[in-house]
């Protein structure tokens, strides 16, 4: 069974979904750690209420190499196989990403690649696009920029505030990671340049 190791730092609602089709059984894979880089994290504490290993290591006032340094320790003693960023709103040194290459995904609340970075919501209402959604991708150096898995589209309606675009994404979210998840676990995929094709 494929071990993965789920990064947050916040609400932790994309881990609870990808834990929940654990539970169910509809992804073939165990939960190894859930680590965040913030102690208030509510994700943290839905983690311990699952029996899961749930680990802080704050990102406060350390440099990137020696904060990632200590990620990838915890993941490594960990046995994780697949690391999953969920709302982990912090970028990846070029060696975290070298330990685990093609096995860190993200999910990002925009059609890649428009719209990267903070409040990509709030960027595709003040944009004006009339259709936006989520992306889960593998990470490589540059931000939300990897080889794309699964994309899924909503409408921007005129009513819309970024909160209710961002649930509406959500949902979207918690249905395509999972999805993206098993692809990767499965293997049945090969990478050309920058396109994942299924095979
Ligand atoms: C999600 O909408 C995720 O796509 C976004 O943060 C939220 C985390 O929610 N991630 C990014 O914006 C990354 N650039 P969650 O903690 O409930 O899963």
């Amino acid at each position: 069974m494929t071990r993965i190791g789920i990064l947050i730092s916040g609400r932790g609602s994309n881990f609870e979904a990808i834990a929940d089709n654990i539970s169910a059984g509809t992804i073939d894979a165990e939960i190894a750690v859930v680590i965040s880089n913030r102690g208030e994290a509510r994700g943290l504490e839905v983690a311990r209420g699952r029996g899961l290993r749930a680990v802080c290591i704050p990102s406060k006032g350390l440099d990137r190499q020696i904060y990632d340094r200590m990620v990838v320790e915890e993941l490594r003693q960990c046995g994780v196989e697949v690391v999953c960023l969920a709302g982990f709103m912090r970028l990846l040194s070029a060696e975290f990403i070298r330990e685990f290459p093609n096995r860190i995904l993200n999910i990002h609340p925009s059609l890649l690649p428009a719209f990267p970075g903070l409040d990509a919501q709030h960027q595709a209402l003040e944009h004006g696009v009339k259709i936006s959604g989520c992306t889960v991708h593998f990470v490589d150096e540059n931000l939300d920029a990897g080889p794309i898995l699964i994309q899924a589209t909503v409408p921007v309606l005129d009513e819309d505030t970024a909160e209710t675009l961002s649930s509406r994404i959500l949902k979207e979210e918690h249905r395509i990671y999972s999805e993206a998840l098993r692809l990767v676990i499965s293997g049945r995929y090969r990478i050309e340049g920058r396109r994942v094709i299924r095979t």
